[in-house]
């Protein structure tokens, strides 16, 4: 008696686990059905696909990157085609039907640091309905034979199960160069995935836009570049642009710089990239924290508390000159930390733009 007892639990048990396993996989091919009617239907590819899908999840950007269309300078040609792929269809999807489709690939090429990344965070800020992914190349190679297309496939296949999605490669030159002969067989893989996923049979990709970067749009296969539909070229920034550059990084650091100074600045600055000015910028806001550490005089002056700055104190110090009728010989050193007026940036500090290159 105990023996068949006991044989009736463990057919029970055994019925309980069977059971959990046949129901994950019904379940599994159920969606396997929806989203792919040409992918393998063998069970253990499942949980491989789920595996390369987390793997990707890493890609999808969800914090604010904090950066907005006003905060790019000069490149309104570029903002407004990407408001036009973007912002609009998300926004009026009833005027992107019938024949009028939205954009499905922009591609930004220009030299370097002139804003083709900086203009990606933009449109991951402002375009906040489309989930953003950003794939570069460490994202997409894998060390495993085939494995690289197979998370190829599956970013645009994440995509896809998404309302709206933007794919952005950055430096994409390096995933896609031209084919050629003497390439490894994987980087040529890659490649055509690549070209089957953008535009090929039983793909849908209403709602993907792909958006590339590359300094060298040449070496571009030509392939890849016809499916970018949209070209923009980013230029180096206009002598206006190159102004409010100057003013945009600055901020609100104290300074005491005016319109013919920001003017001046433009002027001796032709072919400087925004990244070149940005660095300058940083370079000259270093300068006040130089002066303190090197001044030997200090005088006192009135100013804001730096603890708050809507108090008014009268024995704050500044660097000086040693010739200064107020001057008090002592360094850095002995001033206190809340007693210290910060010197403003001068004109003066950006004299000397060429020595930075
Ligand atoms: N048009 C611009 N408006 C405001 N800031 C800019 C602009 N262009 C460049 N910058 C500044 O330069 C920095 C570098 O720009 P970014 O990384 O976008 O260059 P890039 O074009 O992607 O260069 P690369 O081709 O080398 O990747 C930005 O973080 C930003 O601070
Ligand atoms: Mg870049």
């Amino acid at each position: 008696m105990q023996y068949l007892e006991r044989a009736e639990k463990l057919k029970e048990y055994l019925k309980k686990n069977k059971k959990k396993p046949v129901k994950a996989g019904a379940d599994n091919s159920k969606s396997e059905d929806k989203k792919s009617d040409s992918g393998d239907s063998d069970t253990d590819s499942d949980p491989e696909k789920k595996k390369l899908q987390s793997k990707l999840e890493g890609v999808i950007i969800n914090e604010n990157t904090n950066v907005r269309w006003s905060d790019v300078i000069g490149l309104d040609g570029a903002i407004e085609a990407l408001k036009e792929a973007v912002i609009l269809p998300m926004h009026f999807p009833h005027l992107f039907t019938g024949r009028r489709i939205p954009w499905k690939g922009i591609l930004l090429f220009g030299p370097p640091g002139t804003g083709k990344s900086y203009l990606a965070k933009a449109v991951a800020t402002e375009a906040n309905q489309a989930t953003f992914f950003s794939a570069s190349s460490s994202d997409l190679v894998s060390k495993w034979l085939g494995e690289s297309e197979k998370l190829v496939k599956n970013l645009f296949e994440l995509a896809r199960q998404k309302e709206r999605s933007i794919i952005f490669i950055d430096e994409i030159d390096s995933l896609c160069s031209s084919r050629s002969d003497n390439e490894s067989e994987s980087a040529r893989r890659i490649k055509t995935e690549f070209l089957v996923q953008m535009q090929g049979v039983g793909n849908h990709n209403e709602n993907i836009l792909v958006l590339g970067a590359t300094n060298i749009p040449w070496v571009l296969d030509s392939a890849i570049r016809r499916r970018f539909e949209k070209r923009i070229y980013i230029p180096l920034p206009e002598k206006q642009a190159r102004a409010a550059m100057f003013k945009l990084h600055l901020g609100n650091t104290s300074h005491c710089l005016t319109e013919e100074d920001f003017k001046k600045l433009a002027a001796s600055t032709s072919g400087y990239s925004g990244a070149d000015i940005s660095i300058i910028v940083r370079d000259a806001l270093m300068q006040p924290i130089r002066q303190v550490q090197t001044a030997t005089h200090f005088k006192r002056v009135t100013g804001p508390s730096p603890k708050d700055p809507s108090v008014i104190v009268d024995d704050l110090l500044t660097p000086c000159s040693p010739g200064d009728p107020a001057a008090i010989e002592m360094n850095w050193m002995e001033v206190d930390g809340d007693k210290l007026f910060e010197p403003s940036v001068t004109m003066v500090r950006f004299t000397d733009i060429s020595s930075i290159f």
